[in-house]
């Protein structure tokens, strides 16, 4: 029973089982989240409304179940993980590369876990809400339209988030020893929060609206939108990490 030896050290089996949730959980709920993308969204434009609609309460309905509980896992294991590494002594985790690293995804990992329960469940409940009524011969809700489009900007939006989320988390694992930065300064952090609360504000529709320039480039067309989320990491990576943090 090796695995239980120093059980709740940093190197223990708790922070390993702590790991593998989240990681399980995690590809849940990004696999959806990508279901959801590449595949349902092109395939229900080309559906019957009626087929549509049964879809969405038989199968979205269901994926959606999933997809947030998988969410709240991967970020309670992942709060979990930053728990385990901090907290040892004179631990410093969240200084320095491996803290920038890791800081730099959980930005993006938390704003992804508050679009899920915060704007995508919210608004898919009035629309499968409305589903379910017009089913049983009731009015059309005229708020459904709306809260679609309010759904799919934030699904858009965590699919662009993704890419450089789950670059910072394996890099942060795997990768940081390849790296002699130090760690973020404020220009840093700067720059990340600018361009973090850029494209987060413009997808809930605070600039521009939903359909500005930026959103119909980015998040019209899923192939756009996995551009957008690797160009993203190239100018995180080139401006923020190669150019303005210290080394
Ligand atoms: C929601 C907020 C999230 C938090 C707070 C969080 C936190 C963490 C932490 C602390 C680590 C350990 C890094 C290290 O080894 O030093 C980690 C690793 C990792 N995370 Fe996250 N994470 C979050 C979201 C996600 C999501 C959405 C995914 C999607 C799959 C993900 C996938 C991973 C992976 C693959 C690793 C690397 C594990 C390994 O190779 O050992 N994380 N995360």
């Amino acid at each position: 029973m090796e695995l239980f030896n120093d059980f709740f050290e940093t190197t223990g089996g708790f922070q390993f089982m702590a790991r593998f949730g989240h990681i399980l959980a995690g590809v849940t709920w990004i696999g959806l989240l990508y279901f959801f993308n590449f595949v349902q969204v092109p395939a229900y434009a080309e559906l019957s409304d009626g087929a549509r609609s049964e879809a969405l309460r038989k199968l979205t309905f269901r994926a959606l179940w999933w997809f947030r509980y998988a969410a709240a896992l991967t970020f309670l294991f992942g709060i979990i993980l930053v728990g385990i590494y901090s907290s040892e002594e004179n631990s410093n985790y969240l200084e320095g590369v491996s803290g920038t690293s890791i800081l730099t995804g959980m930005l993006f990992g938390i704003t992804m876990f508050l679009n899920v329960w915060g704007v995508i469940w919210r608004n898919q409940k009035i629309v499968i809400g409305n589903a379910e009524n017009v089913a049983a011969g009731g009015e059309a809700n005229p708020e459904a339209p709306a809260a679609a489009k309010r759904a799919a900007r934030a699904s858009r939006c965590n699919t662009l988030f993704s890419i450089p989320m789950l670059w910072f988390m394996v890099f942060t694992a795997h990768g940081v020893t390849f790296y002699s930065a130090v760690g973020g300064t404020i220009v840093y952090w700067a720059f990340l929060l600018i361009i973090w609360g850029l494209i987060e504000a413009s997808a809930l529709g605070y600039i521009g609206g939903f359909d500005s320039p930026f959103n119909k480039l980015a998040f019209d067309k899923h192939q756009n939108t996995i551009w957008a989320g690797f160009i993203l990491l190239a100018v995180i990576w080139f401006i923020g990490w190669e150019l303005l943090l210290p080394t």
